[in-house]
């Protein structure tokens, strides 16, 4: 079996799907693994180090030609698809939602697709879970991308020259990316204030020394994956009424609100911007998926009355070491798990919970109902 991995085509996506302390997992597998030229550019580590490891470099083209399983940070364009070869399989992060051509393709194609965003939320996949090990790295850099555009340091300091107050941070959604910036925050020395409509959450956002906000929306709970719930209109009307508050009293505020497969509900509006104070700073963690907050834009800093809003596209790829580092780790966890160690082909059992909900496109048939349409 011949592996290839892909360099990402996207400037803001440095990450590499291979990484030279994971790489050794596939080795073992007994399988030849080759890789795009420059794959390492964006994380410091140039071909020859690869080639040293026993990789072989090619052309992006001759990486396609030559596959059995493709792996990549992004999805692949039609034209690239065509270069595949029948039944083999490409597998990778490929953001299905937005990408249906994609789908339909691999099916016309009979190329196998597996999305790593569809690995189910099971303990024994905790290991693969592609979203999770990237949104944690995610919370981290949205703290320090909004303390750099913060006029004033986060911990307190007393000194001779006066006592300096902590910065007040409030995390909107604590998920795995509200979690570690909450984390990350207090670890900085902010005061730090959190809310999320899953008030299971209170509980850990209490033991990371932080305040949970109770606001008080009716019936809101989870789904069976641990995803939220959407809110009704008149709950998202409530809600964004009474965190205005937190929002007006605070320096930073971070929004990391999703719907897994829907568009991220609006949370903060300009008139809750327009209460804030000059010099603070509103971060979008969710400008990707439409947004959390009113006016934000994909890899642009917006001044509003001085408030400044932040929306960065691949946030994880700002440590693109160590998001490859994770991201390798998911996608050898997944392969060495599916490969069929005898044949060195992946073993399409669909009695498999976390291969039936990862592989999209099987044998020319889309198998996952949400894309069947
Ligand atoms: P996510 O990225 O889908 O959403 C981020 C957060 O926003 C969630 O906590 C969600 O409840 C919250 N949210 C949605 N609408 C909101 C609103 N209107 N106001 C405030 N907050 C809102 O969520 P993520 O990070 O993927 O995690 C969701 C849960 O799943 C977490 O409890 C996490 O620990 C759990 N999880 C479990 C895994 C497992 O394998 N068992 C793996 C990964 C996560």
């Amino acid at each position: 079996m011949i592996i290839s991995a892909l360099k990402s085509t996207i400037e803001t996506d440095t990450r590499s799907p291979i990484h030279i302390d994971t790489i050794n997992t596939l080795i073992n597998l007994g399988v030849d693994v080759i890789f795009q030229e420059g794959i390492g550019d964006g994380i410091n580590v140039s071909d020859k180090v690869f080639n040293k490891l026993g990789l072989q470099k090619y052309s992006r083209e001759d990486c396609l030609k030559k596959a059995d399983l493709v792996i990549t940070t992004q999805p692949l364009t039609e034209d690239e698809l065509t270069l595949l070869n029948p039944d083999s399989t490409l597998l990778g992060t490929i953001d299905p939602f937005n990408n249906q051509d994609l789908i339909n393709a691999c099916s016309r194609l009979k190329i196998n697709l597996v999305s790593m965003e569809f690995i189910p939320r099971i303990t024994r996949a905790q290991k693969m879970d592609v979203l999770s090990s990237q949104a944690n790295l995610a919370g981290y850099v949205a703290v320090i991308e909004s303390a750099k555009h913060l006029s004033t340091a986060l911990p307190m300091m007393m000194t001779a020259a006066g006592t300096l107050k902590p910065a007040k941070v409030f995390v909107i959604g604590v998920g795995v990316a509200g979690l570690q910036a909450i984390a990350t925050a207090k670890r900085l020395g902010a005061r730090v204030e959190a809310f999320d409509t899953r008030d299971v959450v209170e509980e850990q956002v209490n033991s990371l020394g932080a305040k949970f906000v109770k606001i008080d929306l009716g019936e809101t709970g989870e789904t069976d994956q641990g995803y939220a719930q959407e809110l009704t209109e008149e709950q998202i009307n409530k809600q964004k009424e009474l965190q205005s508050k937190v929002c007006e009293r605070s320096d930073i505020v971070i929004t990391t609100a999703q719907l897994f497969g829907r568009p991220a509900p609006l949370l903060i509006d300009n008139k809750t911007i327009d209460k804030m104070m000059p010099g603070s700073v509103v971060f979008d963690m969710a400008v990707e998926s439409g947004g959390n907050v009113e006016g934000s834009e994909i890899d642009r800093v917006i001044l509003r009355n001085g408030v400044k809003i932040i929306g960065i596209s691949n946030l994880a790829s700002k440590v693109s070491s160590h998001a490859s580092l994770a991201l390798s780790n998911n996608f050898n966890n997944w392969i060495t798990e599916f490969l069929d160690k005898e044949n060195k082909t992946i073993n399409f059992d669909f009695s498999d919970e976390i291969l039936n909900s990862s592989v999209l496109v099987h044998n020319g048939e889309i198998i996952n109902e949400r894309f069947k349409q």
